[in-house]
């Protein structure tokens, strides 16, 4: 039951495992690892797919030929282990042109050059047979607010984004672009910084149809945001197209601890929700149970496997402790007297008009506020029946 398989839908960025430890205050502590050889131990380890972006398998500065074989290598890769390639992301921040951005740089030759490179991309996602076409810019943003047009910025963003939305339209491709909201780092204050700021971005697109969300945990608790009720409110909009999972410890740097690492309960409550859906609108996600971690810095190449099967295990271990709190009676009862399910009846009545509810006293004037003032909701007993649950307890 904890051993991770396919049709658990696993998914790791190739930046993830890949990553070789390099920060700002130190070298590398872990050699380059071939993406190859990743996607092979990945499957291994139970995965089921990957995701990249165009730079963890093509050098920035590849020659089209050198490009060519690259991409032959990874799809003969991809037909021997039967990996999914389900997300395919753009590099529009490691190199120093992008160092203000690529979709809302002040420089206008920065912006059409990053623009290239994106749909460039767009056609080898789809070329790959990928879904989701991840858009996190990380670069996009200030440090000093006199830096930007801040009107300007949006509106070159949305431009941007159109227009890749709208390019992947004309060509008819299967795929749909998942924004990467993020509060800050590189950045100071990055554009698009919560899922909040991202669903009222896509109501303005032309394109938006085709663009929602690819929260990550770690980003949303950054803001000191709950991640769960993040996608939630993603899910409801029916914007969400894909998720980043890993751990974080409240708002300090962006961690990308292995998922369930950080706050636990959190997690907890977001495997609930990605399995057992709503109390009213029951039924699992059906996307890709993508991380996006890195191995810790004191960790050598052993810990990059360890790490990775740590994230399946952690989901697999919550799967199981949401499956079992959802079906015990007691939580089932304690439910009911915390009136979880009231939530779900519409307020007015169905053939209740708005002239006879403003004219009905039992509603205001003859209510008697002492039976509502003085119910006990319960949330304290049906919260600690979930850390039970989680904690195995019960
Ligand atoms: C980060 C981001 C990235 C993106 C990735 C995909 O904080 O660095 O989470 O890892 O997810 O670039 O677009
Ligand atoms: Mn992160
Ligand atoms: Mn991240
Ligand atoms: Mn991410």
């Amino acid at each position: 039951m904890l051993n991770p398989t396919p049709a658990d839908k696993f998914s790791f960025g190739l930046w993830t495992v890949g990553w070789p430890a390099r920060d700002q205050f130190g070298k590398a502590s872990r050699p380059d690892l071939d993406p190859f050889d990743s996607i092979r131990k990945l499957k291994e380890l139970g995965a089921w797919g990957f995701t990249f972006h165009d730079n963890d398998v093509i050098p920035f500065d590849a020659t089209p030929a050198e490009r060519d074989d690259l991409i032959c290598t990874l799809k003969k890769t991809i037909d021997e282990t039967g990996m999914v390639c389900e997300m395919v992301t753009t590099d529009t921040f490691a190199e120093p042109v992008f160092k203000d951005g690529a979709f809302t740089s002040n420089d206008r030759r920065v912006r059409r050059y990053g623009l290239r490179k994106v749909l460039r991309n767009v056609d080898l996602a789809a070329e790959l047979g990928a879904t989701t076409f991840v858009m996190w810019g990380g670069r996009e943003g200030a440090e000093y607010d006199s830096s930007k047009d801040l009107h300007a910025a949006l509106e070159r963003y949305a431009e941007g984004i159109d227009t890749v939305a709208g390019y992947i339209k004309s060509q008819g491709y299967d795929l749909r672009i998942g924004l990467e909201p993020k509060p800050n780092e590189p950045r100071g204050d990055i554009f698009l910084p919560t899922i909040g700021h991202a669903l009222a971005f896509i109501q303005r697109l032309d394109n938006g149809d085709v663009v929602g969300l690819n929260p990550e945990t770690g980003h949303e608790q950054m803001a000191t945001l709950n991640y769960t009720h993040g996608l939630a409110q993603a899910l409801w909009s029916e914007k969400l197209f894909h998720i980043d999972l890993n751990g974080q410890n409240g708002p300090m740097y962006d961690q990308d601890l292995v998922f369930g690492h950080g706050n636990l309960i959190s997690a907890f409550f977001t495997v609930d929700l990605l399995e057992n859906g709503f109390p009213s609108k029951p039924g699992a996600y059906e996307g890709a149970r993508h991380f996006d971690y890195k191995t810790s810095r004191t960790d050598h190449v052993t810990g990059v496997w360890d790490s990775a099967l740590a994230n399946m295990r952690m989901y697999l271990i919550l799967k199981e402790r949401a499956l079992a709190f959802r079906a015990d009676p007691e939580v089932q009862e304690a439910l009911a007297y915390a009136g979880v399910h009231e939530l779900a009846e519409p307020t007015l009545g169905a053939d209740e008009s708005l002239e006879s509810f403003l004219a009905d006293p039992s509603v205001y004037e003859g209510l008697d506020l002492t039976g509502p003032s003085e119910r006990n909701y319960g949330y304290v007993r049906l919260h600690q029946l979930a850390v039970e649950h989680l904690t195995g307890a019960r």
